[in-house]
């Protein structure tokens, strides 16, 4: 043969596929989702997220500590509110001495240079496991836009980084920029869930902060898996209300929303690498069918690949330790 073209000389050795690789990940690269629950010493197993915990205020500090050094930059919080707090209103997400709150100061007086970012939706402060207020069957939105501004504004007192709603209520964006403007709060982020679907593969969170919804499901406020083009509508509102990182939910069933909106907007994209996609991957391996630590850097690069800036996964901390090898 007398080929012109021959595709596989730049595939012949490690040092030439590293030298045209199109997409290099790094530890920066990731956002790590922490799960937070009273006391001191506390580390509890979360049973659908095999190698994965729950854990008390101080141990998440030194979990941050490790993730720091490691080169991850940012961490999302999530907290695990006792059951005789929670109400259909989520009074205790506005409490300045909650566990959010204090584990946001926490964090920021032990590690003050990473990025704290907070997760904000009433549902693990909501009796019936729902983003929002219910009334009767309905979730209603305007009130409870009102609740997730107020929740924005104590995090960011708290010493939050980013508010990052994650409820899909219409509004809610230029609201939380509303409350944080008029507060003074110039220099807090909002990272907006913009293209969050209704999915099944949040159950295991909602094992991990005990937030399943305890009637109907989340389909009159988080999207229907068939659409693509509703996706950017809801991105481009988000960032025409404030939002300074929008985010795409979840991540590997949904590359092509990810490369969409890549493509439409000049903010920054987030993808989040959810439970069930973390869990999907512990359980292959730990059957032995596939290895894991090369379906972690496969999956994340492809969501790198789709045009993600940043990925929130489980994985943050295994995939850095992986990158500093
Ligand atoms: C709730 C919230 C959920 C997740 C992040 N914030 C679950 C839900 O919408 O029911 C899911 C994250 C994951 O599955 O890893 N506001």
């Amino acid at each position: 043969m007398h080929l012109i073209r021959r595709n596989r000389i730049l595939r012949q050795t490690p040092a030439i596929r590293a030298m045209v690789a199109e997409t290099i990940l790094k530890p920066a690269d990731f956002i790590a989702p922490l799960f937070i629950v009273e006391g001191t010493n506390v580390q509890e197993p979360i049973s659908s997220m095999s190698g994965y915990y729950r854990r008390s205020i101080d141990l998440t500090i030194k979990e941050v500590k490790e993730l720091w050094v490691l080169g991850v930059r940012s961490v999302l919080l999530f907290i695990k509110c006792d059951d005789n707090l929670k109400d259909n209103r989520g009074t205790e997400a506005l409490n300045p001495n909650g566990l959010m709150q204090r584990a946001i100061k926490a964090i920021k007086d032990a590690c003050p240079d990473i990025i704290v970012m907070t997760d904000v939706a009433l549902d693990p402060f909501s009796v019936y496991g729902h983003d929002g207020i219910v009334e009767g069957t309905e979730i209603v939105n305007d009130p409870t836009v009102e609740v997730l501004a107020g929740m924005s504004l104590s995090h960011a007192q708290a010493g939050a980084d980013f508010v990052a709603p994650s409820d899909m209520m219409d509004g809610r964006i230029i609201a939380i920029r509303d409350i944080l403007e008029s507060n003074g709060c110039t220099r807090t982020g909002i990272m907006a869930y913009s293209a969050k679907y209704a999915s099944c593969f949040y159950g295991p969170f909602r094992d991990a902060l005990d937030s399943a919804p305890g009637f109907g499901d989340k389909k009159t406020y988080q999207m229907d898996y068939a659409n693509r083009i509703e996706a950017v509508k809801e991105t481009l509102m988000d960032i025409e209300e404030g939002a300074d990182i929008v985010m795409v939910k979840p991540a590997m069933a949904y590359l092509d929303i990810i490369r969409e909106i890549k493509n439409e907007v000049t903010v920054p994209v987030s993808a989040y690498h959810v439970s069930g996609e973390y869990a999907m991957i512990k359980a292959a391996a730990q059957m032995g069918w596939l290895d894991e630590n090369k379906a972690i850097l496969e999956s994340m690069t492809s969501i790198k690949r789709a045009g993600a800036d940043l990925i929130a996964t489980y994985f943050a901390k295994d995939a850095a330790i992986l990158l500093n090898a």
